[in-house]
């Protein structure tokens, strides 16, 4: 498998139109990094509950976590230390992000014992061989993307796993209007996250592909529904 950090003859992934224009606050412009790479404030951003979010879906992924493990889409915080705790001494967890400055942040948050291998990629066009993966990891990654490019996110994060492979899904959905922060929350991802709303008004199964290679979703919801933590495992054959 290339690993695009490390393969200096690969030109690196363009990136994506919608990431340049709508995200370039938060994730491109080097000075995002030196203001969101704070624990307590990707908390904040999800109303103390990003410890309960990343727990939950460590737990999804599983205990101790042997063979490979592929994390789509780097997160500020601490999600990807502590998946680096679970993974087995016969382990190995690969980090896909399509912004250089992401994957270097990243680097720094880690132990030079940690051993993961940080892919320059883009989630929608995976250059990673199918079948590759025992599981993947998708947290916060869907509603930030226009919902062809979410679309073949999750074929490719699907392709990628191994038969028997798990995707896990950690997102937005659409809360009980009696929830304090319905309204609150339809105010800041309509001014600063355009395409998140659609997970509020579709399932992500919708985007799933049509070709059923996979059992349906498990899905869980919490903090009044506003988050949705699923598992879909791909089928055997
Ligand atoms: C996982 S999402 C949001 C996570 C969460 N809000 C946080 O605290 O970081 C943010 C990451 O997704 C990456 N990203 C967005 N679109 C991508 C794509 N098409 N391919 C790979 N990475 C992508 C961005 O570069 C960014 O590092």
């Amino acid at each position: 498998m290339k690993t695009r950090a490390s393969a200096l003859a690969v030109p690196p992934v363009a990136v994506p139109a919608y990431l340049a224009q709508t995200y370039w606050w938060a994730y491109v412009h080097p000075r995002a990094v030196r203001v969101f790479e704070r624990q307590w404030l990707v908390n904040l951003i999800l109303w103390g509950n990003f410890n309960r979010l990343r727990d939950a879906a460590l737990q999804a992924l599983g205990e101790r976590l042997a063979g490979s493990t592929l994390q789509v889409a780097c997160v500020y915080g601490d999600l990807t230390q502590k998946l680096c705790e679970r993974i087995g001494a016969d382990g190995r967890l690969d980090v896909v992000d399509v912004l250089p400055v992401q994957l270097d942040n990243l680097a720094r948050k880690l132990s030079p014992q940690a051993q993961v291998g940080r892919i320059q990629g883009d989630s929608s066009c995976l250059d990673i061989a199918a079948g590759t993966y025992d599981r993947a990891l998708l947290f916060f990654l869907l509603h930030e993307q226009p919902a062809e490019v979410r679309r073949r996110t999750l074929a490719e994060a699907l392709r990628v796993v191994k038969p028997g492979g798990r995707v896990v899904i950690v997102d937005y959905h659409r809360p009980a209007p009696s929830n304090p922060l319905y309204w609150p929350m339809v105010g800041i991802l309509r001014t600063l996250e355009p395409y998140a709303m659609d997970l509020w008004e579709h399932e992500i199964s919708e985007w799933l592909p049509a070709d059923g290679g996979f059992l349906l979703p498990d899905k869980t919801l919490s903090f009044g529904g506003l988050y949705q933590l699923l598992t879909i495992t791909k089928r055997q054959s």
